[in-house]
């Protein structure tokens, strides 16, 4: 049976989750190494030692999660010399996915450990990640057909928001049609993805199929600049897909695809007759959840006028217990952000905000550790947000009755069209709004994030994607040449 706690958490996995805090606690104080691999690490030969970049936990800077050692030109310059398409039939490849798929699992403890203390997941969160990943390995291995040929070497870059579910994700999908993969992992979050890699090669991937290179843009973009590049899979920010979309056009073949997932201004419409404690629950958890570092997450909340005083107050109620602190600890709801650069950026907007008097409320920030408390501040509207804020500030604005259609405009006119959430209680409200917003991802009646693979395909339009989405039917033929299939016809 579902439950909630008191804070409207769902908490059906809890026994789950005492099991898995005992799983981790080996891996509390162990470090980590990564590097380009199969070239560097503790599995592969070390070929040369380069001074490697200490991997901090944000919620408490004190702790060294490992170190990884960047990629060099010479390991790009190799890895693409090196990369094959994979060879295997497509049962093997299958069974190789599933494989992984299992070894993940069997793994849990090690990859709950690294995503909280590396990436400031909480257990809640690394749990619903590691369940992504999982989905998307057995999604992609069930969805491949000896139709999906493979186009080449795919280049697969990956945000540290979800360093291993849309790092896989990404990854899979590319095996899963036989193609080789240059996986770039975010700066921030390597030494997951380095665990990711290992259990794949375990599995049976080809080490010539699938290579890691870790590194930040720089890594990125000669990955990406490549005319050996047979596609990019890009997860990350709009601006960073605008750039590579450029140095695609400039340096790779004609028609090389690019599959980008960006971010998103999302907004939430609740009228005067949603239920109030059912809103506040969806509210909190979509734009404090995950300390707001999600593409999904609710940044604008519309609130009809009439309901506002009463609906703002629960909000702050609800606000006031949610519990900030280290991740590790099963209690925490907000873990910190991921580094001092997104703290000290979330902080002076919040500081613009509270210098303009439009904080609405906010919570006391923990002393040490990449905190940002959770703040509400308010807005005319969506119009008023120049900008994606990645972190856990939620926007509030008020509307009239009669100025549905405006808000809708606005929410549109963003440019922007990932995700976006209803409250109400009016079937004919529902048809209308639906009809009209152009995002991705349309949720009524609950929280607007959370996709889950297979049966809820996530992706936006606009500003927020090239599409095809992930986790859904159209996603693993992009990265498949249609010329086998055009010639068998
Ligand atoms: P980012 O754009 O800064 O970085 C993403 C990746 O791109 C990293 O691996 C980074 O090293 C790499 N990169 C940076 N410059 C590059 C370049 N010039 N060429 C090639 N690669 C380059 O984004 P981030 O801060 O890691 O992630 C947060 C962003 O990701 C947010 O905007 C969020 O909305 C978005 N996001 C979108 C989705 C989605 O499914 N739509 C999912 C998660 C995150
Ligand atoms: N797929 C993630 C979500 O839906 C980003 O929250």
């Amino acid at each position: 049976p579902e439950r909630t706690n008191s804070k409207g958490w769902d908490i059906t996995h809890q026994p789950t989750l005492n099991q898995i805090a005992k799983d981790c606690a080996p891996h509390r104080n162990a470090q980590f190494n990564a590097g380009p691999c199969p070239s560097y690490g503790d599995k592969y030969p070390r070929r040369r030692l380069l001074p490697a970049q200490d991997i901090l936990n944000p919620a408490n800077p004190g702790d060294l999660v490992g170190q990884v050692q960047q990629s060099q030109a010479d390991d790009i310059a190799e890895a693409l010399e090196n990369a094959r398409p994979w060879q295997a039939d497509l049962a093997n490849r299958r069974a190789a996915l599933l494989a992984a798929a299992d070894a993940y699992e069997a793994n849990a403890g090690l990859l709950f450990a690294i995503l909280t203390r590396e990436a400031g997941k909480t257990l809640a969160d690394a749990v619903a990640e590691l369940r992504e990943a999982v989905d998307f390995l057995r999604y992609y291995a069930a969805q491949a057909t000896p139709d999906n040929q493979p186009r080449g070497i795919w280049t697969c870059i990956s945000p540290w928001n979800f360093p291993l579910a849309i790092f896989t994700g990404q990854i899979a999908a590319a095996l899963a049609a036989g193609n080789a993969v240059l996986a770039k992992p975010a700066e921030q979050t390597p030494l997951i993805a380095y665990q990711a890699v290992r259990l794949l090669h375990e599995a049976g991937v080809p080490q010539t199929a699938l290579q890691l290179l870790p590194g930040g843009g720089s890594v990125g973009a000669a990955l990406t600049s490549d005319a050996r590049i047979g596609g990019v899979a890009f997860t990350g920010s709009t601006a960073t897909a605008l750039r590579i979309r450029s140095t695609m056009a400039d340096n790779c073949a004609p028609g090389t695809p690019l599959i980008a997932e960006t971010g998103g201004l999302n907004a939430m419409i609740v009228d005067s007759t949603a239920l109030p404690e059912h809103a506040i629950r969806d509210i909190i958890n979509g734009s404090f959840r995950s300390a707001g570092q999600r593409c999904s997450a609710l940044r604008c909340l519309y609130v009809q006028e009439d309901i506002a005083p009463n609906l703002l107050a629960m909000l702050k109620g609800a606000m006031n217990e949610l519990t900030m602190g280290d991740p590790w600890h099963l209690s925490t709801d907000v873990g910190p952000l991921i580094d001092a650069t997104a703290q000290s950026n979330i902080s002076a907007y919040i500081a613009d905000a509270a210098a303009e008097g439009r904080i609405i409320h906010q919570l006391p920030t923990p002393a040490d550790g990449h905190f940002v408390a959770p703040t509400a501040i308010r807005v005319n509207g969506i119009a008023d947000m120049d900008r994606e804020i990645f972190g856990p500030v939620l926007h509030v604005a008020t509307f009239k009755g009669d100025a549905l259609e405006k808000v809708i405009n606005d929410i549109n006119a963003t440019g922007y069209g990932l995700t976006f959430g209803l409250h109400t209680r009016i079937d004919d409200r529902v048809q209308t709004i639906v009809e009209r917003v152009t995002a991705g991802n349309i949720y009524i009646n609950r929280d607007q994030i959370g996709a889950v693979v297979g049966s809820q395909p996530f992706g936006g339009d606009g500003l927020s994607g090239t599409g095809p989405k992930a986790g859904g039917p159209l996603y693993l033929p992009r990265f498949s040449s249609h010329l086998a299939t055009q010639t068998d016809a």
